[in-house]
């Protein structure tokens, strides 16, 4: 019953907010930088930074929109690779703006170029044409009309500039069976891809180990088997977490 609750969640926009408010806040700064200490250097971390970097086209200088950036550790992986990004992030909630700089103090200690904001994908404030790359994970499923924020994601973008939106698979058994919240396939990602203007949209899937596997480095050789996982086919559609890109 509490799950079917759970997966009401993205239907109405307070419930979202009220759960990812408590969410942020109940984590003291200690309880905040022992998580990343867990969950950067995963497979699932590895993996979705990889992808954006190769999907979104993403190099030196290019200036990139995170949207619900959590507490940044897609931040954390993009600037440890790729330090002259301009990244923006944004938040439905404020307390994810402090949490984040906390990590960013222990794991990018002399970081520019970084704005965290609040903001809602489905009302972005940014002026067209204002980014090279829109990336989000796992922040799609909780929007109430992500249409809505297909189109503002195609707007922000330069002509030429590149989505990649990642959310928990529907194609995945587990997440199917257990994500508290809508899990999505390709099939609708790519046709609001498609409904907001994009062309040259693609699609994959990663993560095919359990997250609590940690540290490991992007060397690793399972990292490498998660690789060759994504390019077997029907294996590649079935991963924890979908991701389809576009082209403004
Ligand atoms: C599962 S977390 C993912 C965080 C981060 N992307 C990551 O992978 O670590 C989902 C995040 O989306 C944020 N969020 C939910 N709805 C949003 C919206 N409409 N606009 C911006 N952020 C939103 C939540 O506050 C939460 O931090």
């Amino acid at each position: 019953m509490k799950k079917i609750e759970k997966r009401k969640l993205y239907k109405n926009k307070n419930t979202v907010f009220t759960h990812w408010h408590t969410r942020h806040n109940e984590r003291d700064y200690q309880k905040l930088l022992k998580i990343a200490e867990y969950e950067l250097y995963n497979f699932t971390w590895i993996a979705t930074v990889n992808t954006f970097i190769k999907e979104g086209n993403i190099s030196d200088k290019k200036k990139i929109l995170d949207i619900g950036f959590g507490w940044g550790r897609t931040i954390v992986g993009l600037k440890k690779k790729i330090t002259d990004l301009d990244v923006t992030g944004i938040e439905l909630v404020d307390r994810a703006i402090e949490n984040a700089q906390v990590v960013f103090k222990k794991y990018l200690p002399k970081y520019s170029k970084i704005n965290l904001e609040i903001g809602d994908a489905e009302r972005l404030r940014f002026e067209d044409n204002s980014f090279d790359t829109v990336l989000s994970t796992r922040v799609f499923q909780y929007l109430t009309n992500p249409q809505k924020a297909f189109h503002q994601v195609h707007r922000v973008l330069v002509p030429g500039g590149k989505a990649v939106i990642m959310v928990p698979n529907k194609l995945n058994p587990h997440q199917y069976l257990w994500y508290h919240t809508q899990p999505l396939s390709f099939f609708t990602l790519k046709k609001w891809f498609k409904e907001a203007g994009f062309k040259n949209i693609k699609n994959g899937s990663i993560i095919y180990f359990n997250d609590k596997w940690h540290r490991f480095s992007s060397d690793s050789a399972w990292v490498e088997v998660e690789r060759l996982l994504t390019k077997i086919p029907f294996i590649n559609k079935i991963g924890g977490n979908v991701w389809v890109s576009g082209e403004k």
